[in-house]
């Protein structure tokens, strides 16, 4: 049995999950939930698009057995006390920004494993640190699962499919793809041996330049202990967060040495 965890408002990004889930999987359960514990506000949650039956009807031609779409009350009961905290993978980047996030997370991906006692889950690779917390929450609680991680989908001009796009305004929209560019220039700086601080500096340069209004991060950091690292002999990992207007973006691109 596959899961596929959404918080909805889906996407070809989730729905490349569910295929994926589909091609190896004898049952496909999607789970739609927008966790209210991950939130660092209230108005981001109160915000947070939900689309329900638009999801349902995507879902539908992808032969999906089961659409679990609980109500906060049955996912956390009065009573409900429990917290699951995964420290070091889960404390830099975005950890730092949004504290309690991954606490969250982990709490309520550890409660769908156990609500739907899949076999396997599949997460997407844009999410990149939430991907690392989860396999390390398995790995630490001896949780039977086989986390499954996938490739992040892009529009045609390189912007990472998220429900938040959906809110750029048509300027920010075209400028938004500039992320990706400037991952890409710093994966290439420092594949070829130039200095990770300088390609970082002018690509936050370029991503103001841009229309970028701020940048939380864009930094190195080892692709599974999340540690800062420029050690290109690990699994090195760019990772990004930037606002444009009201909406944050986030993206991450592997580092792989040229052959
Ligand atoms: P949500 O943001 O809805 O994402 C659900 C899954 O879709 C995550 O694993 C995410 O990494 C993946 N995903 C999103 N955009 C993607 C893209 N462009 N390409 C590939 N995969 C993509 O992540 C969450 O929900 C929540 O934190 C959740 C795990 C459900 C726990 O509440």
């Amino acid at each position: 049995m596959g899961l596929v965890p959404t918080m909805g408002a889906l996407h070809a990004g989730h729905l490349s999950l569910v295929r994926a889930a589909r091609a190896a999987c004898d049952r496909v359960i999607v789970t739609i939930f927008v966790n209210p514990t991950q939130f660092n506000s209230a108005q981001d949650l109160a915000s947070y698009p939900r689309t329900e039956a638009a999801d349902a009807a995507l879902l539908a031609p992808l032969g999906v057995d089961v659409i679990f779409a609980p109500s906060p009350d049955q996912v956390y009961p009065t009573g409900f006390a429990s917290q699951i905290s995964v420290s070091g993978v889960a404390d830099p980047l975005e950890g730092a920004l949004r504290p309690g996030h991954f606490a969250g997370v982990a709490t309520v991906v550890a409660k769908l494993f156990g609500m739907t006692q899949a076999d396997r889950a599949y997460f997407g690779e844009k999410d990149w640190q939430q991907l690392q917390v989860v396999r390390r929450m398995v790995a630490d609680l001896n949780i039977k699962i086989e986390v499954i991680g996938c490739a992040t989908l892009r529009e045609a001009d390189g912007l990472a499919m998220s429900s938040r796009n959906a809110r750029l305004p048509a300027a920010a929209r075209a400028a938004a793809p500039a992320l990706f560019g400037a991952m890409k220039s710093v994966v290439a700086a420092v594949t070829t041996g130039g200095q990770a601080d300088t390609a970082i500096k002018i690509a936050i340069a370029a991503l103001h330049q841009a229309g970028f209004d701020r940048v939380e991060y864009l930094a190195l950091h080892d692709g599974e202990t999340m540690q800062p690292s420029t050690d290109l002999k690990r699994p090195l990992r760019l990772l990004v967060a930037a606002w444009i207007g009201e909406v944050r973006l986030i993206d991450n691109m592997a580092v792989t040495p040229a052959p």
